[in-house]
């Protein structure tokens, strides 16, 4: 009995020495949060840079195997991205669309699409973007959302507010759309459930609501929606690349997020994710309208 107390009070003092040491080190996170944003601010200037230099070469274009493109832009702009990570920060981990995880499990995780709407992009629509955050555990504390030929820059660091072009949004219209059904919605392509076989889903949702945006673009429904130009957003069977930052963008505004799944997807440590995400009313309503339909 007294061996037990004793082995109890031990890993006690165990448990506790390792909670410290969480605390401690994130507050250490917490102090170097603007020097992680200014890396990452960094990246995404000189990534604009990039773009302007190679866009107009005839880059090349590749199918991937789920029939989406890739371009020499996207898998150039996360090599450097990783560079970037290995030389300064090489303890953190990066996630990116396009190659394998590097440091799986580390609990800082950069969180990368180098371009989302790449369908957009290689087509000449403006609507594409950059997306990056920082995850610490799971949960964004930092991210940077960038839309290079709009130049809308998106970008918010845990508990310091959102940022629109470094300029902080003070408030944001937050009055109910005149009524529930004509709210602007915006939401994933067709594709995303009809290859999850949810297509009926997507009429379920869709079929009452006027005004309905499918862009092609997570990064331009979602930093659109934060700036409260769609009512919500609803975010299919997407991947976390996609989403890296929309729940620390939400939460700093008093916006809503929903996650309503996270399923298994095979070869895809995170899996997949449908997340809802804007005003409260007008998420609360698709989310009752979700669970009726299923
Ligand atoms: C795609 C876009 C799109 C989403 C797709 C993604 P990509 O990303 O984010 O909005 O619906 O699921 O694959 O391939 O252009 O980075
Ligand atoms: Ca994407
Ligand atoms: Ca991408």
């Amino acid at each position: 009995m007294f061996c037990k107390v004793l082995q109890d009070s031990s890993s006690k003092a165990e448990s506790f020495k390792k909670n410290m040491n969480k605390v401690i080190s994130s507050n250490s996170i917490i102090s170097n949060i603007d020097k992680y944003y200014d890396f990452a601010k960094e990246f995404i200037d000189e990534s604009r840079i990039f773009i302007k230099e190679k866009r107009n070469n005839s880059h090349k274009i590749e199918l991937k195997s789920d029939n989406s493109l890739v371009t020499f832009i996207d898998k150039s702009l996360e090599e450097r991205f990783r560079r970037k990570v290995k030389e300064t920060y090489p303890e953190h981990g990066v996630l990116g669309e396009e190659f394998p995880e590097y440091n799986l499990g580390a609990p800082l995780r950069w969180v990368i699409d180098p371009i989302d709407g790449t369908q957009n992009f290689a087509y000449g629509l403006k609507s594409w973007g950059i997306i990056v955050a920082l995850h610490l555990n799971g949960v964004p504390i930092l991210s940077i959302y960038d839309l290079p030929d709009l130049n809308e820059t998106l970008s918010a660091i845990k508990d310091k507010g959102v940022y629109r072009n470094e300029v902080k949004i003070e408030s944001l219209k937050k009055e109910m759309p005149l009524n529930d059904k004509n709210s602007s919605i915006y939401i994933s392509r067709p594709n995303n459930f009809k290859r999850n076989s949810q297509f009926e889903m997507f009429y379920e949702i869709t079929k009452d609501y006027q005004n309905i945006n499918i862009s092609g673009s997570s990064i331009y429904g979602q930093v659109y929606t934060i700036l409260g130009a769609f009512d919500a957003g609803i975010e299919w069977a997407v991947k976390l690349w996609d989403i890296a930052g929309i729940q620390l963008f939400a939460k700093e505004l008093g916006l809503a997020y929903e996650l309503i799944e996270n399923f298994k997807v095979s070869g895809v440590v995170d899996g997949g994710f449908t997340v809802l995400f804007g005003k409260p009313s007008v998420v609360a309503s698709l989310k009752k309208l979700i669970e009726t339909a299923k």
